[in-house]
């Protein structure tokens, strides 16, 4: 009788996250949401449902918005991932975390990582998107504090403080 063949119980990806290349062994079901919190202790990124109901686990993965929770990491190999841990410059924060600030739009926090991650996508396809369309764009990432109406206020001053970025790096100084 033969020896069934060995299956690979880890397997080597890189993940190339925030501009870094992390190379890691993983499982084959191992899902990016627990690659990042526990291979790679990058827990900005939430575990709430871990079903893909919730959206505490967005992160952008080739420019796209993503459940990580629904992506198996051995499918994100080179791929390009950014979390909530890189989304500031240094000590400046992104446009969408200052005016998370200015317009208290959090509670408890917990969805809070998530919904910029979404809102940084939803932007940069979306420049001068009407109140509408910042409804719709905020409902995919679930806020049991129900802190929606000063989230939606945040998105429309992230629109202006991502303009005015955009305006400083297209004069002569670009912004010096
Ligand atoms: S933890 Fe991924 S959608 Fe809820
Ligand atoms: S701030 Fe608590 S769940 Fe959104």
């Amino acid at each position: 009788m033969t020896a069934a063949p060995a299956i690979a119980s880890h397997l080597p990806v890189t993940l190339r996250i925030n501009g870094r290349d992390h190379p890691v062994l993983v499982e084959p079901r191992r899902t990016l949401l627990d690659a990042l919190r526990h291979d790679l202790a990058l827990t900005g990124t939430k575990k709430v449902c871990d079903m893909g109901n919730c959206g505490a686990c967005t992160v952008a993965v080739d420019g796209q918005a993503m459940y990580a929770c629904l992506l198996l990491a051995v499918d994100c190999d080179g791929r390009e991932i950014t979390t909530i841990e890189g989304v500031a410059d240094g000590n400046t924060l992104d446009p969408v975390q200052q005016a998370f600030i200015e317009h208290d739009a959090f509670q408890c926090g917990f969805c809070t990582p998530g919904q910029i991650m979404n809102l940084r996508v939803f932007l940069d396809q979306h420049d001068d998107p009407t109140d509408a369309q910042i409804e719709r764009a905020i409902t995919g990432n679930l806020c049991r504090c129900g802190a929606y109406p000063n989230i939606a206020k945040a998105a429309r001053r992230a629109v202006e403080l991502r303009a005015a970025q955009r305006q400083a790096a297209a004069s002569p100084s670009g912004g010096q």
